[in-house]
C-alpha cells in the first residue's frame, strides 16, 4: 500500500474507530495516559479461558492513538494471551503502516501500553 493508502486507513479508523465504547462487565480493565499530553486511554477486555472474547476501548486521543488503538482491537479480538503478550510495537507500526515520527511515538503506542497494563492485571489475577 502507498502511503497516501495508510494514512486514509489511520484517518478511517479515527473518524470510526472500531470497538469503541466500555463493556458492561469486562473481566479486565486498565487505564493510561500520555504524559507529554494528557490524552488518555482506557481498555475493557472480557478474558474467558485465556481468549479475549470481547474488547472495548475509550478517552481521549489524537487521530494516531485512536487509529493505532482501534486497529490494534481489532487484532487482539478472540486470540489466546500467550499470542497477545507477544505483540511488541514494531506491530502497532506495521499495523499503521508509517513509522511515526519521534515526537509521536508515544501517540502510537498509547493504546499497546494500556494493552499491556491490563495483561499484567491479567496475570496478577490469574
Ligand atoms: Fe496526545 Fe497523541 S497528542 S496521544
Amino acid at each position: 500500500m502507498s502511503d497516501s493508502l495508510y494514512r486514509e486507513q489511520i484517518l478511517e479508523h479515527w473518524r470510526t474507530p472500531q470497538n469503541f465504547g466500555k463493556l458492561v462487565h469486562p473481566t479486565h480493565e486498565a487505564f493510561e495516559n500520555n504524559p507529554l499530553c494528557g490524552d488518555e486511554i482506557g481498555i475493557h477486555l472480557n478474558v474467558n479461558n485465556h481468549v479475549v472474547g470481547d474488547i472495548r476501548f475509550y478517552g481521549v486521543g489524537c487521530a494516531i492513538s485512536m487509529a493505532a488503538t482501534s486497529m490494534l482491537t481489532e487484532i487482539i479480538l478472540g486470540k489466546k494471551i500467550e499470542e497477545l503478550k507477544k505483540i511488541k510495537k514494531e506491530d502497532v507500526f506495521n499495523l499503521l503502516g508509517v513509522m511515526p515520527s519521534p515526537s509521536r511515538v508515544k501517540c502510537a503506542l498509547l493504546g499497546l501500553s494500556t494493552f499491556k497494563k491490563a495483561l499484567q492485571i491479567f496475570e496478577q489475577t490469574e
